[in-house]
């Protein structure tokens, strides 16, 4: 029976030095998506990838990438990280002046559309929505840095997004991300999160150990 769990591992806790070998890796350790984090040094305090190192990355692998756009603002890049082979891409509702437009946009390009919620965003931001888009992505850290301790105060609106996805029967994939560990990870299952982000603990814990961080995530 496979699990009903999927593992995105963050390259934002890669070695940067050798991303592409990196990528190869996390492909072979059994990670699901690959979860790319990109920041712009303006929607939140810290500079990442952009495009075209996604382009170099595309041909590596066949895994999903799962982009994580933590820009603003934002539309102007949707064609840009579309055709540098992302397949889902997640924008925040504070990035957008017009969350629909956004929407329309990527679909155009006929990506899967992501909504990123920050910890203190509230899900009345996104509620309108429910009906247009793929995946929530839950964050449980505030967007810019890996590394960061987890924020329990978000299960509560884990569980309320979990209720509503249930209940109005969309077709929804519910990711968390930031501070997920071995200690965390049946918690925010639990609560309904079928998709797990995670950089430091799958990058650092048992010595690195990819194929292992990935399936003990996957399976506790
Ligand atoms: C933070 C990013 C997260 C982060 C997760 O802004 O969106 O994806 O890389 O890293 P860890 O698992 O180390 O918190
Ligand atoms: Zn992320």
């Amino acid at each position: 029976m496979g699990s009903l769990v999927k593992i995105s591992p963050s390259i934002l806790s890669a070695d940067f030095s050798k991303l592409g070998e990196e990528i190869v890796s996390l492909d072979k350790a059994g990670a699901d998506y690959i979860h790319v984090d990109v920041m712009d040094g303006h929607f939140v305090p810290n500079l990442t990838i952009g495009p075209d190192v996604i382009k170099n990355l595309r041909p590596l692998t066949k895994k999903v990438f799962d982009v994580h756009l933590m820009i603003s603002p934002v539309d102007q890049y949707i064609e840009q990280f579309s055709n540098a082979g992302a397949d889902i891409i997640t924008f925040h509702p504070e990035a957008t002046k017009n969350v629909s437009n956004t929407i329309r946009l990527i679909k155009r390009f006929n990506k899967k559309v992501g909504i990123s919620l920050k910890p203190k965003s509230t899900i009345d931001l996104i509620k309108d929505y429910f009906k247009d888009i793929d995946l929530i992505l839950i964050m449980s850290v505030e967007p810019g840095f890996g590394g960061q301790k987890f924020m329990p105060e978000v299960v509560d609106k884990l569980k309320e997004i979990k209720k509503i996805v249930t209940k109005e029967k969309f077709n929804i994939d519910i990711e968390i991300d930031g501070g997920i560990n071995f200690k965390n990870s049946k918690l925010v299952k639990d609560a309904g999160a079928n998709i797990l982000v995670s950089g430091s603990t799958v990058f650092k814990e048992n010595s690195g150990n990819l194929k292992k961080n990935i399936s003990l995530l996957r399976s506790n």
